[in-house]
């Protein structure tokens, strides 16, 4: 399977959500990742259902969702009905956790599992078997534009060999810092997806997204998987 890359709407001009949208889904995006602050769970408020029915009907790209809210088991079903395509929430979050991914899968969407960087990989492991998706996030939850922790790498790893040994469809996406110069490490550790905010946005869109990929596959390349 190829390297899949999910731009960050967050990183994107709000002034003109809609054209950059359409710039990163023509650019070849494999889905748009939507984040999704609630002032309490991380520092910073930004997107909700709203915004995303609105940029809905602009691409048939799949909207990927990443929740950093306290209780992201009462956001289900606005967030399903407003179309997104998948729907992750933090393990670290105030909730049931199996509940949540359960309720997910009940509304018809895909559910995924986060890991902030300080919460350890077998944390996720008796959920993996029950999402399509974990997210080893690469920087602290709550901004854009942050450095790349270098030292989450061997989670990642971790999580590639987890999956693989089990013989899981789980893809393991990683967020946080990805840019030209990260990209081939995640890659070479086994992520699947790859989310980038101020890697891609708000300018040059279609060159910043080509070359994230291209730095992406030589990554890959040179693991043992390609
Ligand atoms: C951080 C968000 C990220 C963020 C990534 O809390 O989850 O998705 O937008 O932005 P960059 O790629 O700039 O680190
Ligand atoms: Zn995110």
């Amino acid at each position: 399977m190829a390297i899949k890359i999910a731009p960050s709407l967050l990183s994107a001009r709000f002034d003109r959500l809609g054209d950059q949208v359409r710039e990163a889904a023509d650019a070849g995006a494999d889905m748009l990742h939507i984040d999704v602050m609630d002032g309490h769970f991380v520092p910073n408020l930004t997107m909700g259902p709203v915004i995303v029915k609105s940029i809905r009907p602009l691409t048939k790209v799949p909207l990927d969702a990443h929740l950093m809210v306290t209780h992201p088991q009462d956001f289900v079903k606005a967030f399903a009905d407003a179309g997104v395509d998948d729907l992750t929430v933090h393990i670290e979050s105030d909730h049931d956790v199996r509940a949540t991914i359960r309720a997910i899968r009940d509304v018809g969407i895909s559910p995924g599992l986060v890991l902030n960087p300080a919460t350890p990989f077998e944390k996720a492991i008796p959920f993996l078997g029950d999402v399509d998706l974990v997210l080893v996030m690469t920087v602290h939850p709550g901004f854009s534009g942050q450095a790349f922790q270098a030292d989450i790498v061997p989670k990642i790893r971790e999580a590639r060999r987890y999956v693989d040994k089990e013989g899981l469809a789980t893809e393991i996406q990683v967020d946080g810092g990805i840019k030209v110069d990260t990209a081939p490490i995640v890659a070479e550790a086994g992520a699947d997806i790859l989310v980038s905010g101020s890697g891609i946005f708000p300018d040059r869109i279609r060159e910043n997204l080509m070359a994230l990929r291209r730095a992406a596959e030589k990554g890959r390349a040179s693991s043992k998987r390609v």
